[in-house]
Parts: C-alpha cells; sequence; structure tokens
C-alpha cells in the first residue's frame, strides 16, 4: 500500500505547551549528537494529539529535531503505526488479518468494521468516530482474534463483543482493554493446568490492561496534562473499572512545581515563536522579520528562574552584508526553518553567532523551538571555525 501525505493538510501544527515539554524531556534522554533519536517518540507524540501525523507536525518535528523534512517523512511512511490519514475522532481500530487471527475468525471482526465503520479501510465512519484498517500480525495471536485501538490490545474477539465495543465506544465509554472474554493473559481458556499462580502481582488486570486503566488515557487524545511528565507509566491513582464497564473519567491530578515550570517555559517559548512565512513589505523588511522583531523585545521572558542566565539581545542586523548572508545550515542542528527563524531574528553571518555571550546565548535559546539547542550543538565553537573560512567536521560532510 502506498502511504503518502494526505491531499489536506491543516495550516500548521504546534504541541500543547505540555507535550512540548515532554518532547524536551524525551530529547535529553539521549546524548550529545544522537537528538534525532528521539523522532519516533516525537512523531507518536503528536500523533496522540492530533489523532494522525500531518505535514505540518512533521516539518515541525523536524524543525525540533534539526533534521530534513524528508529525514522525517521517511519514518513516518515507513512505519505502519503512523496514521497519514484522518482516523475516527473516537478511534481508529486496527484489526489484525493475519494467519492465528484470520483462522480463529478476524474476517468476522472485519465484517463488523465495514457494516459499521465504512466499506472500506481508512476511510471515516459517517459520523466521523471511527476509522478502521486491517493489519499484520500484532503478537497477540494466543488471544487472537484481536484489534489495536490507540496504545491497546482488545482480544478475544468475537462478531458480538467487538459490536458491542464499537457501540460502546460511540456512547462515550472506554471499554477494558485486554480480553473480552474474561481471559487475564494467555492462559488456556478453561483456566491454567499449572503456574496456578499465574496473576503474580495479584494486580486486577495484567500487564498494559492495569496501565491503561490506572492512566485512564487509552482512547483520549493527549495533550499532555494527562500524565505525570516522562513517566507516563506511574499511576494517576485512577480507580478501575470492573471487566466490561466504561473507565471513569479520573480526576485531574494536581500538576507538580516541575511539571508547571515545564509547561510555563514551554508556553513562554511557544509566546515567541516567529510568524509564518509571509512576502516582502515595501521597506524590504519582511513581515517575518517584523514580527519576530516585535515578538523577540519584550514578552517571552519573565523573570529568570533561579540558576539560568539572565537574557540579553545581541547585536542584530535588519539585512545580510552585501557579499550575501552566510549558509547557516553548516552549523550542526541547524536545518532551513531554523536558519530563517536565526534571519528573521537579525542573524545572518557566522561572526554574529561566533561572538554571543552566555546572556545572548539564553536571548536567543528563548526565541528557538526548544532550548539548550545552541550550546548542545557547539554552535558558538562551529561558527568561530566557519567564520574564519574553515570546516568543521560536520560542514565537510552535510549536504544542505
Ligand atoms: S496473527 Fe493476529 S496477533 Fe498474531
Amino acid at each position: 500500500m502506498l502511504r503518502r501525505l494526505y491531499h489536506e493538510q491543516p495550516a500548521s501544527f504546534e504541541f500543547t505547551p505540555a507535550n512540548l515539554a515532554w518532547a524536551e524531556g524525551q530529547i535529553a534522554k539521549y546524548p550529545e549528537g544522537r537528538q534525532q533519536s528521539a523522532v519516533i517518540p516525537l512523531l507518536w507524540r503528536a500523533q496522540e494529539q492530533e489523532g494522525w501525523l500531518t505535514k505540518p507536525a512533521i516539518e515541525y518535528i523536524a524543525d525540533m529535531l534539526g533534521m530534513a523534512d524528508i529525514r522525517v517523512l521517511e519514518v513516518a511512511t515507513f512505519y505502519f503505526m503512523f496514521q497519514l490519514q484522518p482516523v475516527g475522532s473516537v478511534a481508529h481500530i486496527q484489526v489484525c488479518g493475519t494467519t492465528t487471527c484470520m483462522i480463529c475468525g478476524s474476517g468476522d471482526i472485519i465484517s463488523v468494521c465495514k457494516e459499521k465503520i465504512a466499506p472500506t479501510q481508512h476511510t471515516l465512519s459517517a459520523d466521523g468516530k471511527f476509522s478502521w484498517e486491517e493489519v499484520e500480525c500484532l503478537g497477540a495471536c494466543a488471544n487472537a482474534p484481536m484489534a489495536q485501538i490507540g496504545k491497546d490490545y482488545y482480544e478475544d474477539l468475537t462478531a458480538e463483543n467487538f459490536s458491542k465495543l464499537l457501540d460502546d465506544m460511540a456512547a462515550g465509554t472506554v471499554p477494558v482493554p485486554g480480553s473480552q472474554q474474561g481471559r487475564y493473559s494467555s492462559e488456556p481458556a478453561g483456566g491454567p493446568n499449572v503456574l496456578a499462580d499465574y496473576k503474580g502481582t495479584g494486580a486486577q488486570y495484567n500487564g498494559s490492561v492495569q496501565i491503561a486503566m490506572d492512566v485512564g488515557d487509552t482512547l483520549k487524545r493527549i495533550d499532555g496534562t494527562e500524565v505525570p511528565l516522562l513517566t507516563p507509566w506511574i499511576s494517576k491513582g485512577a480507580g478501575h473499572g470492573g471487566a466490561g464497564k466504561s473507565v471513569p473519567k479520573p480526576a485531574p491530578t494536581p500538576k507538580s512545581a516541575v511539571q508547571q515550570a515545564a509547561e510555563k517555559k514551554a508556553s513562554d517559548k511557544l509566546e515567541a515563536k516567529p510568524a509564518a512565512n509571509t512576502p516582502a513589505s515595501d521597506t524590504g523588511v519582511t513581515k517575518q522579520q517584523a514580527d519576530a522583531k516585535s515578538k523577540a523585545q519584550p514578552v517571552s521572558k519573565a523573570e529568570p528562574v533561579e540558576g539560568e542566565v539572565a537574557e540579553k539581545k545581541p547585536r542584530t542586523m535588519k539585512a545580510p552584508r552585501k557579499a550575501g548572508a552566510d549558509d547557516l545550515k553548516k552549523l550542526k542542528g541547524v536545518g532551513p526553518k531554523l536558519e530563517q527563524t536565526l534571519n528573521e531574528l537579525g542573524f545572518w553571518h557566522f561572526d554574529q553567532v561566533a561572538k554571543w555571550t552566555a546572556e545572548e546565548i539564553a536571548w536567543v535559546d528563548a526565541r528557538l523551538k526548544f532550548k539548550g539547542r545552541i550550546q548542545r550543538d557547539g554552535w558558538i565553537d562551529q561558527a568561530k571555525i566557519l567564520a574564519e573560512g574553515g570546516e568543521t567536521e560536520f560542514s565537510k560532510r552535510a549536504k544542505y
């Protein structure tokens, strides 16, 4: 099947402040120079936020990770877990159609999808609530047939119990994932003959089902406020629903001081984001430059948090020198979009970057999409070499 970007795309994408803070935390997990390894978690989070992966989301993440758009698009189109077209507002059903599930009745499940959702895959139901697709083995063959919905597996499906699942979801309830015939895990249907203490921890549900019940986010869009920052596996203390009952919506958990600070920081940065691309005005100053300049002045940064360097605006230029702008993409971590942002802020040349002080780095950092990139990628050292006509390891091998 061809996996291409959908023909209609939204104008823009941004992580919610909480999701942005989460994404920055993910990036920080990787060692110096390996931040691009965060591409899959970030794409997944974008999909959780929006339901599907849009072109602006792919470009946003490419920009965030200093990657070429095409590299992120390659990842998004390669993995089937990424949805490249709009999906149902309530759920996108991925029915396993591989051998074991097929033998155990996945055809019946697909028939229900065709009847209740849409005759063809990747088509929204009439009410826009559901979509479906057939996928290859999802590794739950012992509980076949099964379907993945969001993060969770729904197993031991029959036409009847699956049909009821859809009805429940359409009615606004979130069914308990896992076996729909009461199995705890993949023990024999009649109960275990050996290893009878298979329930191990004594939890009411097995493994990921218990997590889904604890976190309570199984079908919801994720705006980042649902789960503790960086530790989505930690329970929010939500109550457990009984088998077959709907999951009660958990009460909001008070945010920790760390989470609040992270969200505020992310929010500040979003306010400082430069405006969209617009043509040059008569004055020769683009709207981007004007907007970036006006936004760059006062708003984005409040009082410096303890331990942070105070900001100081570096000297900027309205336009590049007559000889033309330097190719700032020669700096590791600067892609086309980041170069555009730097230009909008008034930076065109390596020697400008090379002179930034710690306070000035803090000022620029606050106006880029996420913090720490300048130091992490060593822009200042790179810029000093490039400003003197030298080449860095990155500039020698990079293609722009
Ligand atoms: S064949 Fe369906 S999960 Fe393996």
